[in-house]
């Protein structure tokens, strides 16, 4: 079952959700399904990342009437670069990753998959403000530029809050059954 982060929707339900359908192809990619060997945030892989990206990008697009299958798929590829980012060394004269992976992960889907120009822009340019040479030319490239944000923040905040949770509940759980 796929779920995006902070979502109860099963994602993979073919009957139920139009996302499925725009991405569908890309899920079972060889490649795409590579991700799940890379942890991004915290504990949430690069793959899931992606395809929390992806979703919220495609929910915000079709709330705006923007393209949203670019919105889904350029998501789902924008962070395809394919290593451990925690433990890669830039090669010398090379910059750090967060300046460098969209090129990466660009090069590896244009290498890989046929790729519109907005899809193009969205992926290359995600990392905007940090590549502040890297402007957006279009709407649906704004929308990843702060849905790639809020999906880092999510990934991040909610793992940790759970496990301050935990005590709290079990804790609320012995009351209960001593009450
Ligand atoms: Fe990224
Ligand atoms: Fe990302």
């Amino acid at each position: 079952m796929l779920k995006a982060i902070g979502s109860k929707i099963d994602l993979d339900d073919k009957d139920l959700t139009t996302y499925y359908h725009l991405v569908s192809d890309l899920l079972e990619n060889e490649l795409v399904l590579k991700m799940k060997e890379f942890t991004h945030h915290g504990e949430t892989t690069c793959f899931q990342h992606c395809l929390n990206v992806s979703y919220y990008n495609y929910r915000v697009c079709r709330f705006f009437s923007l393209n949203e299958r670019a919105g889904a798929r350029a998501g789902l590829l924008h962070d395809l670069f394919l290593y451990d980012w925690h433990t890669y060394k830039p090669q010398k004269g090379e910059r750090l990753h967060g300046f460098t992976h969209a090129k990466t992960a660009l090069k590896n889907v244009k290498e890989n998959f046929y790729i519109s120009d907005l899809e193009s822009d969205i992926i290359e340019k995600h990392m905007f403000p940090l590549n502040i040479t890297a402007l957006p030319k279009y709407r649906e490239t704004l929308v990843i530029v702060l849905v790639d944000k809020y999906c880092g923040i999510l990934e991040t905040v909610i793992p940790r809050l759970r496990k301050v949770k935990t005590p709290f509940v079990k804790l609320a759980a012995r009351f209960k059954r001593t009450a």
